[in-house]
């Protein structure tokens, strides 16, 4: 895994946002949409809320994903195996990065169709444990006219990432406003935040 962690974050020095294609096996994708599906079927999915703490919003005009956190508490051997890989890569980061990350957090979220996430930072003002964001897409058959693209906001310029199958995004959360663009397909992927606390 070095090889692919060590493009990931030379690709997000050099551009603020890494991108790689290849951080989890296409089985692994499969295995974790198959469980975000399944959850979806079961009612599980929760409307995400924005905010933390006691000021938790159930904010639909800024966001309208349902989500549902993984747990090693579930014991399910594809959760398990992607916190294996999280935790290696939490090891990297700290060794070769000096990172001092300490936990991470982990969601699964599905857009319906008709969905977006408005422009936003994912750290909070009131707690800046979140450090860096990592997304995971999980949409096979993906296509341009779905929309839901991720764009990123820079400086003078944005960047338009399409939500494509086996994809990974790697940001500093107190430093790019992003959003996701309204997506015409249902849009699903594992989204989480490598924390200091
Ligand atoms: C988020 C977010 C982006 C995406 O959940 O905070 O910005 O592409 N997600 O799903
Ligand atoms: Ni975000």
């Amino acid at each position: 895994m070095q090889k692919v962690f060590d493009a990931l974050i030379d690709g997000y020095l050099l551009d603020k946002v890494g991108i790689s294609e290849n951080f989890l096996s296409l089985a692994l994708s499969k295995n974790l949409k198959e469980n975000l599906v399944k959850l979806f079927e079961e009612k599980k999915l929760i409307t995400a809320k924005t905010g933390i703490g006691n000021e938790t919003n159930l904010n639909t005009a800024i966001r309208s994903d349902k989500i549902f956190w993984l747990d090693r508490i579930h014991e399910n051997q594809h959760e398990n195996d992607f916190f294996d890989i999280m935790d290696a890569f939490v090891l990297f980061l700290n060794q070769t990065c000096y990172t001092g990350i300490t936990s991470y957090e982990f969601h699964y979220a599905l857009y319906e169709k008709g969905s977006f996430y408005k422009k936003h930072f994912d750290q909070f003002k009131s707690n800046a444990s979140r450090q860096y964001t990592m997304i995971f897409y999980l949409n096979t058959d993906w296509k341009l006219a779905d929309g839901g693209e991720l764009c990123v906001y820079f400086k003078d310029s944005s960047q338009n990432i399409s939500p494509t199958n086996g994809k990974s995004v790697f940001f500093k959360s107190s430093e790019l406003e992003h959003e996701v663009l309204l997506s015409h397909a249902q849009r699903m992927s594992i989204t989480g935040w490598f924390r200091v606390d």
